[in-house]
């Protein structure tokens, strides 16, 4: 065993061997390795004046379209410059040594995608497609001197394909995931404070079906006192260390 390599339960172990079907669910914490900053630690530099909460929402668009297509586009450039990490790698590997597995995210930096994950549900959207606001059909935004650009089909304004606080989560998207957590076996909730509805009631639905719950993140949250094994460590330190276990590498 390397002397490094965060501990991981062999209980842990032999419940993955034994798994049939796998959920994880993960939230930003797992791209903070990827220099995307987390939901609530996005306030930096020219954006530390603005809460995050107070962006992203259909009422703030639609009192400062402008304000809020430039915070997106800035978001935007970051995770177009970002690269996925070892946890966003661990995650596609454990996807193939499973029999089943299914990736729900609440990350809209499609990380997960081009780490190779192929079965991911995003829960909130993706920051890199752009839809008319009226239409909700994608649309490719051309510059333009004022920001956001328009619909060249109706003229209203486009806006990121995510889901801001009070919007519906893309058709079917719960309802998959509400259906892999209760036939999971195991159930990982990865870098997530776990205290956005409904993505945080997934876990609970996993425990009703029996899961066995795991959570991995860099400190405690509310659903901490309610996992069966708690990683607490770096998404991008932990996760490789699972999957090697799981290879029986260490
Ligand atoms: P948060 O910013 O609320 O939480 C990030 C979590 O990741 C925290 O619990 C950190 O402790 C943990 N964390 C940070 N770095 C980590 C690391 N390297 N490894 C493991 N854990 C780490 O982000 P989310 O839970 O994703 O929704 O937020 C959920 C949703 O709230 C977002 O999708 C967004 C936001 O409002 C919408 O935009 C609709």
């Amino acid at each position: 065993m390397s002397a490094a390599a965060p501990d991981i339960p062999p209980r842990l172990v032999e419940e993955l061997r034994a798994a049939r079907h796998v959920v994880a669910l993960t939230g930003s914490g797992v791209s903070a390795e990827s220099g995307v900053p987390t939901f609530r630690e996005a306030q930096t530099g020219l954006w530390e004046r603005y809460d995050p909460q107070q962006l992203a929402t259909p009422e703030a668009f639609l009192r400062d379209p402008r304000l809020v297509w430039e915070w997106y586009s800035w978001r935007r450039r970051l995770v177009g410059g970002a690269e996925p990490n070892a946890g966003h790698r661990a995650l596609a590997a454990l996807e193939r040594l499973v029999p089943s597995f299914t990736l729900v995210t609440q990350n809209v930096d499609g990380l997960h995608g081009r780490a190779g994950s192929r079965n991911v549900t995003e829960l909130h959207g993706n920051i890199t497609r752009t839809v008319c606001s009226a239409e909700r059909v994608a649309v490719e935004p051309e510059d333009t001197d004022e920001p956001p650009p328009v619909c060249p089909g109706c003229g209203a304004p486009l806006r990121p394909d995510v889901v801001w606080f009070g919007e519906m989560l893309p058709a079917g998207a719960m309802e998959l995931a509400s259906e892999a957590a209760r036939n999971s076996d195991v159930f990982f909730s990865i870098g997530t404070s776990s205290l956005v509805y409904p993505a945080a009631s997934l876990p609970h639905e996993a425990l009703a079906g029996g899961a066995t719950l795991v959570e991995v993140n860099a400190g405690p949250t509310p659903l901490t006192p309610r996992a069966d094994h708690v990683l607490q460590g770096r998404a991008g330190e932990v996760l490789p260390a699972l999957v090697e276990a799981l290879r029986g590498e260490i």
